[in-house]
């Protein structure tokens, strides 16, 4: 058993690592400022602090907890955002990820988990799948602050003496996601589709994405506690599903009616992109489980339950 600091566990896939955390015997403890988090998703047995990463507070939370490992979940999410105010988006990606990072050397912590991205990373790739080797040109505010934390961690890790995993997820759905994140297209065309809403296709719809469960990026954040320090890790099923294919499960799964409407392309977004995750096998051990056809099922369950 160990005291583990969940940020970002009010969020999506912060909340169900913290679940899985606490199944597993740990003491956790979660720092959210509720700013896209539920207090809802928090499972009731961790300790919440309501606060932002970005606090100099967080220095008496980090103190009183006194952490052995930190799963750094907490970020400004929206790629979009990330465009319009690459500032906004470095306060907390990079800024507020600092501070954690400091108190995390300071107080002696001992692992350091980071949840970076492979969708927001390699920019339009130039082979697929992408592998952990393809050149780096982030092509949003997001992608560049994700990077930076990551260059910290590489660079600043071995000489603090902190070890570290980064993981970098594909796209990740599943119930509690909230329309807003890279992989938002499943819970934003589920729900509308649920409530007999016209869906939006963004462009073509040919654009392909890397769609992973959320159980299965758990499980990887799950292997992390114990094995592959300082590395970095694509987190994705090396399959790409057009966002044309998405809507055809979801309508299938939701006994939708309607077709698609089509409305512009997003201004540089990639074309396509999926992430090769070999070295997590060779590595964590980590393989995806969950077939899309169960997950899309799953989240389409969750979201007729809660609305
Ligand atoms: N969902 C994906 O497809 C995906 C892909 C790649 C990487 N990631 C990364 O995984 C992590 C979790 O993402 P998610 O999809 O669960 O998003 P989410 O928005 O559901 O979770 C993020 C959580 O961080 C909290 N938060 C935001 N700013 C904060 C701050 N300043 N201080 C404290 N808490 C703050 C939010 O309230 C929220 O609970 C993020 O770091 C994200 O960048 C997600």
């Amino acid at each position: 058993m160990a005291k583990v600091l969940v940020t970002g566990g009010a969020g999506f896939i912060g909340s169900h690592m913290v679940d899985a955390l606490i199944k597993a015997g740990h003491k956790v403890s979660v720092v959210d400022n509720l700013s896209t988090g539920q207090k809802t998703n928090i499972n009731k047995k961790a300790t919440f602090h309501n606060i932002s990463i970005s606090d100099k507070k967080l220095e008496e939370i980090i103190k009183e907890e006194k952490p052995e490992i930190v799963s750094h979940l907490a970020a400004q999410i929206s790629v979009k955002a990330s465009m319009q105010n690459p500032m906004i988006d470095a306060q907390t990606n990079v800024v507020g990820s600092l501070n954690l990072l400091n108190l995390c050397h300071k107080y002696g912590v001992k692992r350091f988990i980071f949840s970076s991205t492979g969708g927001a990373l390699y920019g339009e790739p130039e082979y697929l799948p992408c592998d952990e080797d393809h050149p780096i040109l982030p092509l949003s505010g997001y992608g560049v602050a994700k990077r930076s934390l990551e260059m910290y961690l590489l660079g600043y890790g071995p000489v603090w003496g902190l070890p570290f995993v980064i993981l970098r997820y594909a796209n990740v759905y599943g119930p509690r996601q909230d329309p807003f994140g890279e992989a938002g297209v499943v819970a934003i065309f589920a729900r509308h589709m649920l409530k007999g809403e016209t869906v939006t296709i963004n462009g073509t719809g040919k654009q392909s994405r890397d769609f992973v469960y959320v159980s299965d990026v758990v499980r990887a954040n799950l292997m992390a506690l114990e094995k592959g320090t300082g590395g970095l890790y694509n987190i994705g099923t090396a399959k790409g599903t057009s966002v044309n294919d998405i809507f055809s499960y979801l309508k299938q799964a939701t006994g939708y009616k309607l077709t698609a409407k089509h409305g512009p392309a997003i201004p540089g977004e990639v074309g396509n992109i999926y992430l090769k995750s070999d070295k997590a096998k060779k590595e964590l051990g980590w393989i995806p489980s969950v077939p899309l056809s169960e997950g899309l099922q799953n989240t389409v369950e969750y979201i007729r339950k809660t609305g």
